[in-house]
């Protein structure tokens, strides 16, 4: 069976990196992989190698919005809540490897609590009814903090990973998360901490367990990936074999 799996965290805290590296592992395993970008500042093609121009948003497609959604573009118009979404896997993802393919889905900006449009219906159905292929795994990669968790997204998950960097704040938004996973039918949540500099993990472990959190997988900082990003470089062939360990543990306490 495949894994449902989505990835969240503050901004910045290595969300798309995890991803990315993620699905090196599961596809490493013989897994097919689709990585849903699901960020309203959307990176994971990049991450990829994927041209940005073919892996524009669909959410920004606004036709294909209007045609599925049935919506004018009125505001307060009439629109389908729940649209028929289940071919555009196969229309619009895009190829990474063999086993990994890339749909870049998209989010509203501000699109406020509450809010319930024709975009959010679009990708919530979207989302939802994801038409995989046998066996094969998702991965979705969440907007920064706790909006993705407002538009119900995420329910149904085999496996929420939550990304936290070395300080305070990242280990405060992955509390509020945390705190959210009970009513979304999650099965297992998981923190992963990330850009950790050994002499750091220590002191990081202590303020965690002081909070009652573990750490689970242990992505250390790397120059390489630092590197990567500023010179615009996929990471997909990066290897952290910790971070790899990690995750395989992870997945097969899951019974994966
Ligand atoms: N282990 C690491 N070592 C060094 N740099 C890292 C590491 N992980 C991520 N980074 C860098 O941190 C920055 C943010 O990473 P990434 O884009 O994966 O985070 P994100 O949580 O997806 O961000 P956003 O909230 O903007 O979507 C990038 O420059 C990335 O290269
Ligand atoms: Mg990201």
């Amino acid at each position: 069976m495949g894994l449902r799996i989505a990835v969240a965290g503050k901004g910045g805290s290595g969300k798309t990196t995890v991803s990315v590296l993620l699905a090196k592992v599961l596809s490493g395993d013989g897994r097919k992989v689709l990585l849903v970008d699901l960020d309203s500042d959307p990176n994971l093609a990049n991450a990829l190698g994927i041209p940005a121009a073919s892996a524009s948003p669909l959410v920004h497609r606004k036709e294909l919005v209007a045609e599925r959604t049935g919506s004018t573009g009125e505001p307060g118009g009439m629109f389908i809540l729940n649209p028929k979404v289940s071919d555009l896997v196969g229309t619009h993802a895009v190829r990474c490897t063999d086993r990994v393919a890339l749909l870049p889905v998209g989010a509203i900006e501000n699109a406020g609590e509450g809010c319930y449009c024709p975009q959010t219906a679009f990708v919530r159905a979207l989302v939802r009814r994801l038409v995989l292929e046998k066996d094969e795994s998702v991965i979705l990669d969440l907007e920064a903090g706790l909006e993705a968790f407002g538009r119900s997204a995420v329910e149904g998950l085999d496996l929420l990973l939550i990304v936290i960097e070395p300080g305070m704040r990242s280990v405060d938004t992955a509390k509020r998360i945390l705190r959210m996973v009970p009513e979304l039918g999650i099965r297992n949540a998981r923190i992963i901490v990330n850009k950790v500099r050994p002499a750091n993990l220590p002191t990081l472990r202590r303020h965690l367990s002081a909070d009652g959190l573990s750490t689970d997988i242990v992505l250390a900082y790397s120059d390489e990936l630092a590197l990567r990003d500023l010179e615009g470089r996929p990471v997909f062939d990066y290897t952290d074999p910790e971070f790899e360990t990690g995750m395989r543990t992870t997945l097969c306490d899951l019974g994966e």
